[in-house]
């Protein structure tokens, strides 16, 4: 930029990247205009941070992270591979934006797997602190896929909760929990939580989108709601979402104006009820499609490209505050 020796071709160029630039600045702002901070939570997976390849880049995570912040002030994530905790707490550093996370150990029947990211988490809260870290969460739908029994998940949430909070960077009390289907929350599971966090998913319930948010409210309170509090502690959705493209479950149909309209129903209302949840997801999987079905990778409220779908988020700040008896 500026050369003095640049002829007047290179002159009238940098003229138009100038140009450029201010396009980019004025569509920036009206993507800003377009997103408020109404979701109480998120779920994110960085891009291409599939272990073994991890070829994320903590400058892919900064542009996420740009929108995110636009959206929420919390973060969940689904692994400790590929950094992905430390670059999203990383990005959250530079940016300088008012945000915190839950991260979770992924578990499978691996135990090679599960050391590799139990070992990433002890870094993790040794080079951040746990200011920045709402929670830790222990696998999500264990119970579900089967692949470790109940009582060996729950051993885990017990040493992983008694070694975090042992350590001596940490000064608050961290909850520990797992994540599982909202018809998994028994009172065997809200015995090992902190927490209890359940998925739930008017779409695999089949109902229509523009009942979905009424079916979630409803689901959530008899199956969580009440067994969490018998125990006196709070259930918290950690997924609920719309897809936009794959097969129809019943009279649920994937499409970007049933998206909308779910959106437009759960979130203020949500937000009203002083219900917790954490939105799934932020951007389309195309990995997921790869390796599952076009479902699982279409449930991003953005595309790959980081371009919001057809909805208008709606503008009702949520009250809710952080996890009770936690702080
Ligand atoms: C965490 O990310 C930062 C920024 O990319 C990097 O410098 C650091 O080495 C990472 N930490 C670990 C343990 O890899
Ligand atoms: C940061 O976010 C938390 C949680 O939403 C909120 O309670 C707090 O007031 C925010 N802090 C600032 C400085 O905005
Ligand atoms: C467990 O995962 C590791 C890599 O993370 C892999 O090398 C190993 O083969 C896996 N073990 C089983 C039994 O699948
Ligand atoms: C949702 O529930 C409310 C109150 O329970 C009711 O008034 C409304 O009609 C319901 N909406 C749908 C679409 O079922």
């Amino acid at each position: 930029m500026g050369d003095p020796n640049a002829s007047d071709w290179l002159k009238s160029q940098q003229k138009a990247s100038r140009k450029a630039r201010w396009l980019v600045g004025i569509l920036g702002l009206v993507v800003l205009l377009a997103l408020h901070k109404s979701l109480y939570g998120i779920n994110y997976g960085p891009v291409n941070a599939t272990y073994p390849w991890c070829t994320n880049t903590l400058g892919d995570v900064i542009e996420d992270i740009k929108l995110l912040s636009q959206l929420t002030n919390r973060i969940r994530l689904y692994g400790m591979d590929c950094q992905m905790a430390n670059m999203t707490l990383w990005a959250i550093k530079l940016l300088n934006v008012n945000m915190t996370v839950i991260p979770t150990i992924w578990v499978d029947n691996n135990a090679t797997t599960y050391q590799r990211q139990y070992n990433s988490l002890f870094t993790l809260i040794n080079d951040h602190g746990v200011d920045k870290i709402d929670g830790i969460s222990v696998g999500n739908e264990v119970l579900f896929r089967k692949e470790i029994t109940p009582q060996d998940l729950f051993n885990r949430i017990a040493d992983v909760r008694q070694k975090v909070n042992a350590l001596p960077n940490v000064k608050k009390k961290v909850p520990v929990f797992t994540s599982d289907l909202g018809s998994n929350v028994n009172d065997a599971l809200v015995a090992a939580v902190d927490i209890a966090l359940a998925n739930v998913h008017p779409y695999f319930g089949g109902v229509p989108a523009q009942q979905g948010a009424n079916w979630t409210f409803e689901f959530f309170q008899q199956n969580d709601v009440v067994v969490a509090a018998k125990a006196g502690k709070e259930a918290i959705i950690s997924e609920i979402g719309w897809p936009t493209a794959g097969n129809s479950q019943q009279a649920a149909v994937a499409s970007v104006p049933n998206l909308n309209d779910f959106i437009q129903s759960f979130i203020c209302a949500a937000n009203t009820k002083q219900v917790k949840y954490y939105y799934f997801e932020s951007f389309d999987t195309p990995w997921k499609t790869a390796m599952f079905t076009l479902l699982e990778g279409s449930w991003g409220l953005f595309t790959p490209d980081r371009k919001l779908k057809d909805v208008t988020i709606p503008d009702c700040p949520p009250t809710a505050p952080g996890f009770n008896g936690f702080s």
